[in-house]
């Protein structure tokens, strides 16, 4: 892959074994509501979720909205966007799009509520994104962002300064991968009336943040700024210090809404 493209060239064509870590890391738990909470869902709202990867975050959506409500979900990979249908069959208003850019395949403010969880990091060109999100929400609706800033993560063992070099050494995996702090400014910028920045973090003691780590330890090698090895050897250190008591990491979420003026 292209070292220039590869931040979306990576998510178009995805290997089997991302496929079966990702359906295991973005499996729906009833505690994301709260990563939500800003969007204020409700029954009856008709939601759209951008880079709704394998459906499971938009079918938990659906059990907000109930049967009154809509989602649907997009994104630019075939497989994803098959999975999910399939996962959908029974639920009529679910449905799921395969996106080829940026433009989104819906009229003119068909949403109540958009939201795009950790996937404004990897679209090409974040202002022409966001355009599309304003113009399909409707007058009074709002977009709600989680992600991720990649400059504002910690891992232990492995203290500051091999923490902040390992994820500069990933960074290229990401288009903007400081788009927590960006986030409510770009909002603004596509001309919402308002953004809101809350900050959700937790301490993982347990090890849940290694499927994480080893993502990123395959972007690292890809990239080159860091030997392989060395990377790897992190990785094997962190993994280690899990049973020891010394793993922790935390990878703060921004949770950032923005209403569009009625
Ligand atoms: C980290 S995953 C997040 C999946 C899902 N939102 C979740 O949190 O469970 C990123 C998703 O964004 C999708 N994606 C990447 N670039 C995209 C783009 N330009 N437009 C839409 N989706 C995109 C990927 O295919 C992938 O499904």
């Amino acid at each position: 892959m292209d070292a220039e493209t590869f931040y979306t060239d990576h998510w178009r064509h995805i290997e089997d074994d991302r496929v079966s870590r990702y359906e295991q890391m973005f499996v729906w738990r009833e505690a994301q509501l709260a990563l939500l909470e800003g969007a204020e869902l409700g029954a009856g709202q008709r939601v759209l979720d951008i880079g709704c990867g394998p459906g499971f975050f938009a079918l938990g959506i659906a059990g907000v909205v109930g049967d009154a409500g809509s989602v649907d979900g997009v994104d630019i990979n075939a497989r994803f966007v098959a999975d999910a249908s399939a996962r959908a069959k029974d639920r009529p208003n679910v449905n799921f799009h395969l996106l080829e850019d940026h433009r989104l395949p819906f009229a003119d403010a068909s949403f109540d509520r958009v939201i795009l969880k950790n996937v404004l990091e990897y679209v090409p060109d974040v202002g022409q994104t966001l355009a599309e999100v304003f113009r399909v929400t409707r007058p009074g609706g709002r977009a709600h962002i989680i992600d991720s800033d990649w400059g504002f993560v910690l891992v232990e063992p492995w203290g500051a300064e091999r923490t902040r070099d390992f994820f500069l050494a990933a960074a290229p995996a990401f288009r903007e991968p400081y788009i927590g702090r960006r986030a409510a400014g770009a909002l603004r910028t596509a001309g919402f009336s308002t953004a809101r920045v809350k900050i959700s973090a937790f301490a993982d003691q347990q090890g849940n943040g290694l499927g994480v780590l080893t993502n990123m330890c395959g972007y690292v090698k890809t990239f080159g700024h860091m030997p392989a090895a060395e990377a790897e050897a992190m990785l094997e250190e962190a993994r280690a210090a899990v049973p020891e008591g010394r793993f922790l990491f935390c990878l703060p979420q921004f949770l950032v809404t923005a209403e569009k003026g009625a």
